[in-house]
């Protein structure tokens, strides 16, 4: 279509109904355009000229919809930029659909990222003539569990109604009443409860639809926008991490049309509680057997030490974790192995049927693939309870394994237990020595989803030892670049005292006396690039031009829903 090749060539048409994953309705009538045919002759075939040689062009009569124009061989369109009658025509179409749209603009939550506004303020009237009273509609209508709508914004795209019909495909938005009455609802007494209803959200070209976990928590210039990597799944969906303030406040979904198109889910949104909640920060040690109390970063290293040193290889049992990055599971294998501990072990988060045929999988976790690459054992819960009980120190990475039902709580109760945790879960909660690691949203690490893709995230928020300003890897907002120093505040009490994996046993290794030299991310990719043939030449640089890398799978990463 006409619109989307001019987009594709770095040219603007404004457009609200228009998305490139749906049927085209053609009905906010704002993307038009002049158009033409340049004229032949009927008898040689030949482009007719005028008196000045150059090809004589016939025009439509009316403005065309570029949306819904079909490109074809000797097509001629001008738009806004080069014909006044196309300006003229998206300048009146904005100026009717702006009747009765309220100027809430100040108050609205879409405000600063709205199509609407943005394109009001570049194409728009300068004024409005009409002098009547708007139209009221609904408004703060809690069309689901997670979607408010003020039917008064909503300019009639059917954009959400479209989504839910040929996306998601749970049919329940339709356009109800007539005239300039009109507005999405569900059927009565039905709820917008789609597992991926939030989108309605990032698509509707207005603030009609709004989050409504996250509305009115922040105006979005005071935001960064950090890309990453969806945890909460094995599908590793493209997503942006939204920041103020140290804190992940929202979750967006980033394009990647070979991952996840446009969308997400919404239970991939709410990690962000996560990121935020119930970090563990500060170490943690169990003195009297029972309770944990805080201490300090050389007591957990010189305790940590004391144990290993007190233990054998073969007494020491290594858990890798399917929700913990390939640089994590690699650092922290290589680690034991030079304490002569076996090879790490891992098992599978997999809940049968808990995923569907879009973006959501049997696998909650985001890197199974990236364990069974690295050779990790991947063992059943029965055969990872045996191997506790036999083990005098139970070494776990990033995993609740006793929150998530795969080892009894009392199974921890013999061993030495160290966590080394991003969250306070069960499992930390019942370790003897809590270690806390920076989360997907801190550090720069890579996942391999259930396709074989290996994806990477970027710093998102700061932490006790880490700042925005000194890391170039972390993105800047416009508070950050333009703002003052009192706009880019971040709040001491929302840093999470933690290091990342690596750093933590870099450290541990100088106490130790090992030669363990991984002291970033990128040094541990880089080693794991030259020992791993699937993964030869793959670095952050190459998964950031691609957006990840698609890697051949064998039989062993077997692809899984
Ligand atoms: S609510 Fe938004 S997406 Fe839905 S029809 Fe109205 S303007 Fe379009
Ligand atoms: S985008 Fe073309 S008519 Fe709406």
């Amino acid at each position: 279509m006409a619109l989307q090749f001019i987009l594709d060539h770095g040219k603007e048409v404004p457009f609200f109904c228009y998305h490139p994953e749906m049927s085209i309705p053609a009905n906010c009538r704002q993307c038009m355009v002049k158009s033409g045919q340049y004229m032949k002759d009927d008898d040689s075939g030949e482009y007719e000229l005028d008196e000045n040689g150059e090809r004589k062009i016939r025009w439509m009569p009316k403005m065309q919809t570029s949306c819904s124009l079909k490109l074809q061989d000797g097509m001629v369109i001008k738009t806004q930029e080069t014909s006044e009658e196309a300006e003229r025509a998206q300048k009146d179409n904005l100026e009717f659909i702006l009747i009765n749209h309220p100027l809430d603009c100040p108050i609205c939550d879409q405000a600063g990222e709205c199509p609407l506004q943005i394109q009001t303020y570049k194409y728009g009237p300068e004024g409005s003539r009409f002098e009547v009273k708007k139209v009221h509609k609904p408004k703060r209508v809690e069309l689901g569990p997670r979607v408010t709508l003020d039917a008064e914004r909503c300019i009639n795209c059917t954009r959400c109604v479209r989504f839910a019909d040929e996306i998601s495909e749970s049919h329940q938005l339709t356009i109800v009443s007539r005239g300039d009455k009109n507005y999405p609802m569900t059927a009565p007494g039905k709820e917008f409860d789609d597992p991926y209803s939030i989108n309605t959200v990032d698509i509707c070209p207005v603030g009609a639809l709004t989050s409504t976990d996250f509305r009115f928590k922040a105006r979005v210039w005071e935001m960064n926008q950090t890309p990453s990597i969806d945890v909460t799944n094995g599908k590793g969906c493209n997503i942006d991490l939204w920041t103020r303030d140290n804190q992940v406040l929202r979750i967006t979904p980033r394009h990647n049309e070979a991952v996840n198109g446009h969308w997400m889910p919404d239970v991939g949104r709410k990690a962000y509680e996560r990121f935020n909640d119930n970090r563990a920060s500060r170490p943690a040690i169990k003195l009297d057997g029972s309770n944990q109390s805080k201490t300090s970063w050389n007591n957990a290293i010189e305790t940590f030490a004391e144990t290993i040193e007190a233990h054998s290889g073969d007494e020491l049992l290594v858990i890798g974790s399917p929700h913990a990055s390939v640089e994590e599971n690699y650092a922290f294998n290589k680690f034991f192995n030079l304490l002569g501990a076996p090879n790490a072990t891992f098992t599978t988060h997999i809940m049968e049927d808990a995923g569907d045929d879009f973006l959501i999988t049997d696998d909650q976790a985001p890197n199974t693939n990236g364990c069974r690459l690295l050779n990790l054992d991947e063992v059943t819960s029965d055969e990872l309870s045996t191997a506790v009980s036999k083990a005098k120190v139970v070494l776990i990475l990033a995993d609740d394994l006793v929150g998530r039902e795969v080892l009894s709580a009392s199974a921890l109760n013999d061993p030495y237990v160290v966590s080394l945790t991003t969250n306070m879960t069960v499992t930390a909660n019942a370790s003897d020595l809590v270690i806390p690691t920076t989360c997907v949203a801190e550090h720069a690490a890579s996942y391999v989803n259930v396709d074989g893709r290996i994806q990477r995230s970027y710093p998102a928020k700061e932490t006790k030892y880490t700042n925005r300003r000194l890391n170039l890897e972390m993105s800047e907002g416009r508070l950050d670049r333009y703002g003052t120093n009192f706009d880019n505040w971040v709040s001491e009490e929302h840093k999470t005292d933690c290091l990342p994996l690596w750093k933590f046993l870099d450290k541990l290794s100088d106490r130790l006396g090992l030669e363990f030299e991984l002291q970033h991310s990128r040094d541990i990719l880089d080693e794991i690039s030259t020992q791993f043939s699937i993964l030869e030449n793959i670095s952050y640089e190459v998964m950031d031009r691609n957006q990840g890398i698609q890697l051949p799978l064998d039989d062993k990463q077997v692809k899984q829903k």
